[in-house]
């Protein structure tokens, strides 16, 4: 037997047993005439303790030898400390080592195994393997499989099934880029790796398995950002004959679950906000609602006197920030000099102190009165104490615009408390939207969302105008999931696709075999799928999901401990048919 014990159960109370240990040399402290290890595994440290009376000259003299990181297999007997260390549960234990055996020895560690490590980024994912070993990366690959465990659980209760779809597809629309795969046996083409199993899910609805759910990587062609990896997991569902509101209570019945389990919070019923609403209250169809500052729009009260930057806007709106009117003027410049800088870009911000005397103070009083500035504090929410930040210019922008001013001023406010949860449920997105570049309309969640089937007749007059029976998970302003009523109807989804501007000829080589599933008694059927990475790191206060993951790509998309992607040599390229092609692009 390896161990009979690991380092972190062992107390007192264990007193004068003999055990055997393994793990690695976190640290030694040599005092000459005795010398201290701490052990280290997964579940703790435990001391070891050799001194020059009690254990032999050879064991002694090993101990002496053996650095950082060596893996070693100890036996002695648990004693108690003289100075205890309360900070650790083993802390009033050492071993008084009588056999110690070296199993593995360790290069000296390019950064320290600690707590706060010494080691930068690019470093420390060349040697993920030794960042795991420290507490703060464990800790979140724990917390992660404790999250996925719960899921697992909850959905198998209610009588999902987990079934594997493929890997090696064809390329589905999902919105992101295809990574694709080479096929050696059909010369010329290709696989794709699944954006998500979309239209697999649909098909298991088809093949009569009613609840379907799936913890699954998935692969986009993206570019990086802290919530967004390459390969990511989604938890993936799907179900048959039910409406959006028994999606929406059965996925809510589970984010409240694992906020119970994980986190020992209950929290009642999710609000639900339509995209419109969520668009115009916080310019975001993801907003953070553990605080206020939602959007007023002033257009009816600020567009009636000489002040032309407002006449010609087509939307003036602001928002009041809680005891704002403490900030400095050098404050508010700054805030006016964020809100210009290129990344937002703004032409500029108007405010309104709003006095503790019930009198404001703006910076264009040359065209506004007391009264003008009370309708906007009205319309704002803004009391006394308060400051109000108002943009103006093109709706859309406008709109952007005070949402990332909205999110900057609460995280300086510190009123984004990771510790604070506030789900809700955004629904009745837009069926459609227009992408300038390929001047077309795309489908805002994928092909296959259901319109709401009473404006379908719009599809043909006013495609923009048309909601779709599809709806997000929000949680503290980050989109956890997505899902959506699918099309189960073959007509409804060929009208579907010739909207998106797919002739018959496409739409048949493109989702033909969607097209046939559907002849044969399709379920009306809907599901969602929810970011578990995203899920996770929220879960555990964070928004950056890289921890949560074990090895994740640095922000090239990179894998810098196994050096992927990486070039291929001529054989395998020519096996694969594509050296000539390759060789012709040079
Ligand atoms: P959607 O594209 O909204 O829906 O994806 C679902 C959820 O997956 C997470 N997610 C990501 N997480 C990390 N890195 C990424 N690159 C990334 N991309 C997406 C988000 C998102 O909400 N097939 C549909 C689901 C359905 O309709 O049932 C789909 O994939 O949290």
């Amino acid at each position: 037997m390896y161990r009979t014990h690991d380092c972190g159960e062992l107390r007192l109370s264990d007193s004068n047993t003999k055990v055997t240990l393994c793990g690695w040399v976190q640290k030694s402290r040599d005092k000459g005439f005795m010398v201290w290890i701490d052990l280290r595994d997964r579940y703790g440290i435990t001391q070891l303790i050799f001194d020059e009376q009690r254990s032999s000259k050879e064991l002694f003299n090993k101990a002496k030898s053996i650095g950082r990181e060596f893996v070693i297999q100890v036996k002695g007997k648990i004693i108690e400390r003289s100075s205890k260390n309360l900070n650790i549960p083993t802390g009033e234990i050492e071993i008084l080592v009588s056999e110690l055996n070296i199993l593995n020895e360790s290069k000296t560690p390019p950064f320290t195994i600690e707590d706060d490590s010494d080691g930068g980024e690019e470093l420390k994912m060349k040697y993920r393997y030794l960042d795991i070993r420290r507490n703060p990366i464990k800790e979140k690959l724990i917390f992660r499989h404790k999250v996925s465990s719960e899921i697992r659980n909850y959905l198998t209760k209610l009588d999902f099934i987990d079934v594997e779809t493929p890997y090696l597809i064809k390329s589905t629309p999902e919105g992101a880029r295809d990574f694709v795969v080479p096929s050696r046996m059909n010369s010329g083409e290709f696989y794709a790796l699944p954006q998500s199993p979309q239209t697999f899910k649909q098909l298991l609805m088809v093949g009569g398995l009613d609840r379907y759910f799936q913890i699954v990587k998935c692969f986009r062609d993206e570019d990086l950002r802290a919530d967004r990896q390459p390969e990511f997991t989604q938890i993936d569902c799907e179900m048959s004959f039910v409406n959006q509101e028994d999606i929406l209570n059965t996925f809510e019945g589970l984010t409240k679950h694992l906020l119970k389990t994980i986190k020992g919070l209950d929290i009642d019923k999710f609000p639900r906000i339509t995209y419109d609403e969520a668009i115009s209250k916080y310019g975001s169809d993801k907003p953070d609602i553990r605080f206020g500052m939602e959007f007023g729009e002033l257009n009816s009260v600020s567009q009636h006197k000489d002040f032309n930057v407002f006449n010609s806007a087509e939307l003036v709106v602001g928002i009041s920030v809680p005891g704002g009117n403490t900030f400095t003027r050098k404050e508010i410049d700054k805030y006016v000099d964020w809100v210009k800088r290129p990344q937002i870009g703004a032409l500029g911000m108007i405010y309104v102190r709003c006095n503790e005397d019930g009198t404001f103070k703006s910076s264009v009083d040359k065209f506004y009165d007391q009264k003008d500035l009370g309708n906007w504090a009205k319309i704002t929410n803004a009391n006394k104490g308060d400051l109000i930040f108002i943009l103006s210019g093109d709706k859309n922008k406008v709109r952007t615009q005070l949402s990332a001013l909205r999110l900057e001023l609460a995280e300086n406010l510190n009123l984004r408390n990771p510790e604070e949860f506030a789900p809700l449920w955004v629904t009745d997105f837009p069926l459609l939207e227009w992408d300038e570049e390929s001047k077309k309309f795309h489908a805002m969640h994928h092909p296959f969302t259901s319109p709401k089937l009473d404006q379908i007749d719009l599809l043909e007059s006013k495609p923009e105008e048309v909601k779709a029976n599809a709806y997000d998970l929000v949680l503290n302003g980050n989109e956890i999931g997505g899902g959506s009523i699918r099309i189960h109807d073959k007509n409804i989804q060929s009208l579907m696709l010739k909207h998106l501007g797919f002739s018959d000829e496409q739409a048949k080589e493109q989702f033909g075999f969607l097209m046939n599933a559907f002849e044969y008694g399709a379920p009306p059927h809907g599901g969602i799928a929810l970011g578990l990475d995203r899920l996770v790191a929220i879960l555990d206060g964070q928004e950056s999901i890289k921890d949560y993951i074990a090895f994740p790509k640095n922000n090239s998309g990179k894998d810098v401990m196994i050096n992927a992607p990486s070039k291929l040599g001529d054989d395998q390229l020519d096996e694969l048919s594509l050296g000539l092609r390759i060789k012709s692009h040079e």
